[in-house]
Order: C-alpha cells, then structure tokens, then sequence
C-alpha cells in the first residue's frame, strides 16, 4: 500500500517536559488510523506538528516526498489545503453564518464563481446531514452541528489527509453517530485520515488500524482486529480503559 504521510523519529520536548522522543510510524493512503493515548501522551502535538503549528525538535515528516517538518510558513498554507485539520470545537468564526465559513476556505484559495461555491458548499452540507442550514449563525447550532461544520470546513478544499482531534469528545450517543457515519462516508469517497481520540468503541467503527501512544514512542500499531485480540497485557488494558490516564 501507497504511504500518504510518514512520522520519523519525531523528538519534542516543551522546557524539560518530554512529550516525544522517537515517534515513528506511516500513515497509508485510504486509510483512518486510530491514534490512542493517555491525556497529555502528546497526540494533539504529532497533529499539530504535521500541520506546522509545532515545530519538532528533531525528526522528519515526509509528506509528497519531502520533509514538511522544515518548511516556512507560506509553503505550509500550501499544505494545509492538502492536509485538514479538524479542530476539537469546529473553531467556526462565530460572526458568520454556516454559508460564510464553508465559503471562506473556497474564497482564499480557489478561483471557483459564487455559484460554483454555492453548489460545493451545499453538498458538504448534504455530506454532514445539514441541508438548508447555510444562513444560521455559530451560536445558533447545536454542539454536535458545530462540531459537523467545523469538519465540513475543514474538508471543502478536499484534502487528501484529515487530522481529526477528538470529534466526538463531548458529543451525546446521537451526533457521535452522526459524527462516525460522516467519517465513514469520507473513507469510502477514498480520504486518508488520523483520528485521535478516546472513544475506543467509535475509533474501532471507524479505522483500519490503531496506534497508541506511550511515553513519547509509538507502543503498537496494527490493524483494529489485532489489537482487539492482542495478547499484550498494557494494550488489553489501554483498550478496556483501565489505562485510560496513562501518559
Ligand atoms: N505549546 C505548549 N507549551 C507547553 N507545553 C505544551 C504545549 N502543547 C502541549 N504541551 C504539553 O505537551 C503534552 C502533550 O500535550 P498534547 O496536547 O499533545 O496531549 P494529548 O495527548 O493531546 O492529550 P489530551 O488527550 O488530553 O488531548 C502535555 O503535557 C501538554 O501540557
Ligand atoms: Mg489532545
């Protein structure tokens, strides 16, 4: 299978505060990889760090066959139309209507008309179970379509990688299921994707294989039936939440 995005020997550390010292591991393409880990294990940081909001120490992250790790601020607006990141909140401006975010990403950084927006921007909202919500404001949206629009804003220029952080954190069992059946619809039009979070029944739903995250290394990483049936007593725990503060 092709590579979409490779982590090399990622090394971070904030003051004497070691987050990551040797993180490796591939992300394949068509792919959603499940990234698990304690709170504060430093898997916001391997999202942040791809995007270029957090420089590694040491370390390289291949992406189209060069090093993103090191690139300036105006290549990685470059990369960002490639690879999404999916805020915890949706990060909406809450000044504009759901039309007006969703237009915005397609205003900055393509030459399509208004009508050629309009039409995208309806079918991300048909995408994200949201038809006819273009003139509501942020804080007229539940939690849960918040969170929806986020990623529908996150996805319009059609990325190739989605960095999803958390999607379902706070989210009742209806807009989790809402939220995964999204995903799911984005997996199969073929988008490549990490999805760190601590819903461990919806990261099984959803992704091919699990990664976890542990003392700054990757512990495992395999396809989502091998690590339900791993024999390893720490991941048996992580998975069953007995370690789900472990860093
Ligand atoms: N900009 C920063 N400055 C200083 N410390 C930071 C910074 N960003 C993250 N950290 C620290 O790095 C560690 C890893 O943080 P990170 O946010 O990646 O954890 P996480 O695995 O995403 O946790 P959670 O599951 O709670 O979201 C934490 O101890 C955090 O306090
Ligand atoms: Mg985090």
């Amino acid at each position: 299978m092709e590579t979409a995005l490779e982590i090399r020997e990622l090394h971070k550390k904030f003051g004497d505060k070691i987050v990551h010292q040797g993180v490796s591991f591939k992300l394949l393409k068509g792919e959603i990889l499940g990234l698990f880990g304690g709170s504060g294990s430093g898997k916001s940081v391997i999202l942040r760090s791809i995007i270029g909001l957090e420089k590694p120490d040491a370390g390289e992250i291949i992406f189209e066959g060069r090093d993103i790790s090191i690139l300036g601020e105006r290549d990685m607006i470059a990369v960002r139309t490639k690879i999404a990141y999916v805020f915890q909140n949706g990060a909406l401006f809450d000044s504009l209507t759901v039309e007006e975010n969703l237009a915005y990403p397609l205003e900055e950084h393509t030459s399509l008309s208004d009508s050629e927006i309009l039409e995208k921007i309806n079918d991300m909202l048909d995408l994200i179970d949201m038809p006819g919500s273009n003139k509501l404001l942020p804080a007229e949206l539940s939690g849960g379509m918040q969170k929806r629009a986020g990623l529908a804003r996150a996805i319009i220029l059609e990325p190739q990688v989605i960095l999803f952080d958390e999607p379902t954190a706070g989210l009742d069992p209806v807009n989790t299921k809402r939220l995964v059946d999204n995903v799911k619809k984005l997996k199969k039009k073929g988008n490549t994707g990490i999805f760190v979070t601590h819903d461990i029944p919806s990261a099984f739903d959803i992704c091919d294989r699990i990664a976890i995250l542990f003392e700054g290394r990757i512990y495992v990483i395999d396809t989502v039936e091998n690590i339900k049936n791993s024999s390893d007593d720490f991941v048996q725990a992580f998975i069953t939440g007995a370690l789900e503060h472990a860093n």
